[in-house]
């Protein structure tokens, strides 16, 4: 009996596992929390703290998966607008970053 549950609990665990963020998303989460956190609202729920930057749940699909996102985040966000900090992140990170911004937009089609 005993390990008839312990077998449950692990099916149980890993499907909560694959709606989680992956460790890549959660890297990319920590690191938009450091960088953007104060200006944009960076998770699935919550409103930006800067009143005129989106939330990043809102972002869309479209300009994320424009080929030259991943790109303009190595090469500094100063080139998406102006008045941005500039910020690089290294390839490994862009790219963990744009999947991460992938999988919580609100309207994410799979
Ligand atoms: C000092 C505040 C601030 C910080 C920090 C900040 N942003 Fe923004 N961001 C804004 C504002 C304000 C806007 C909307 C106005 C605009 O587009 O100029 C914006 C818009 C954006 C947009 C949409 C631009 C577009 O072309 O539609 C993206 C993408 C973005 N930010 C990404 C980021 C990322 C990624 C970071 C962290 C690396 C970041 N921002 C950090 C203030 C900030």
């Amino acid at each position: 009996m005993k390990r008839i549950l312990v077998a449950l609990s692990i099916v149980l665990s890993s499907g909560a596992a694959a709606h989680a963020l992956d460790r890549e998303q959660q890297h990319a989460r920590a690191l938009l929390e450091e960088f953007c956190g104060r200006c944009h609202a960076v998770g699935r729920t919550g409103q930006s703290p800067h009143r005129y930057a989106p939330p990043f749940r809102e972002l869309g699909e479209n300009k994320l998966y424009d080929a030259d996102f991943s790109q303009r985040l190595q090469n500094g966000l100063s080139s998406i607008h102006p008045d941005m900090p500039t910020f690089r992140f290294s390839q490994r990170d862009a790219g963990a970053v744009t999947e991460y911004l992938r999988a919580i937009q609100s309207k994410a089609r799979r």
